[in-house]
């Protein structure tokens, strides 16, 4: 079973509309060969202009977050079918920064996974420890429970489509990188959690990420790796010829 690759940019609160302009029309050019799926995750301002910009190309468009309700008085939040409407088809869903910063918890993390699966577009799944989880022993039996609370009622014929982003918070943003070996250690973790609570088959499908300082230098390793199948990357994401030279390793 092969499983395309994905290389996912999570721009974070960088980019104007103006600059997204300029850096999708260089990446364009530079991805038209490449056999991954390549992901662009804009803030919610630019993801308009990103989606026009890549119309007919390899390059699909996600966002950073949803909120878990259709319509309503939510203040400040954008719901699943605003984003389908300007063709976005994957959602980062619990990224550590939302988790830590924003207090969203694993309840609000799972409506999420919910409601973007029920509109047709691909969650993506993060998870991660803490370095002091790290150091005390605790990353597997950790992660096992955010799949458990994150992955809760999603039924097995839409599991394909969740995308999971193993992410140390430890090494997100800081420069300090999992080594190949913890990367690929803690996918095969989750792949075999994922088999328990589905099928060895759908586990088999699943796409798992590794995100935390991944850069061209150590891109190869990384996802040479059983069970890493691409990458979440943020701050190598921003330039056009970080964000290729990761592509161009995978
Ligand atoms: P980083 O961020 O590549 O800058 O460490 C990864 C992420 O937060 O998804």
């Amino acid at each position: 079973m092969m499983r395309q690759p994905i290389i996912a940019g999570n721009w974070k609160m960088h980019m104007t509309n103006t600059e997204a302009t300029v850096f999708v029309e260089q990446l364009k050019t530079l991805v038209a060969n490449t056999s991954c799926e390549v992901v662009v995750c804009p803030p919610f301002t630019a993801i308009s202009t990103v989606a026009d910009l890549v119309e007919d190309t390899k390059v699909r468009v996600g966002a950073q977050n949803v909120f878990h309700e259709e319509s309503g008085a939510y203040t400040g939040e954008v719901s699943p079918s605003m984003l389908t409407d300007l063709g976005v088809s994957y959602v980062i869903v619990g990224h550590s920064e939302r988790r830590s910063i924003f207090k969203e918890a694993d309840r609000c993390v799972n409506k999420r996974v919910r409601i973007v699966l029920q509109h047709g577009m691909s969650p993506i799944l993060c998870v991660g420890e803490s370095l002091n989880q790290r150091e005390s022993g605790e990353t597997v039996a950790f992660i096992h429970s955010q799949l458990e609370m994150g992955l809760h009622g999603v039924p097995a014929e839409e599991m394909t489509e969740v995308v999971i982003a193993y992410e140390p918070i430890w090494a997100i943003g800081t420069g300090r990188t999992a080594t190949a070996e913890q990367a690929g250690e803690v996918c095969q973790s989750i792949r075999e959690k994922i088999a328990t609570m589905y099928t060895p088959e759908i586990a088999e499908q699943v796409r798992i990420l590794y995100g935390g300082s991944v850069k061209p230098e150590n891109a190869k390793d990384i996802l040479a790796q059983t069970h890493v199948d691409g990458a979440l990357v943020g701050g190598a994401s921003l330039e056009a010829e970080s964000f290729t030279g990761i592509i161009e390793a995978c």
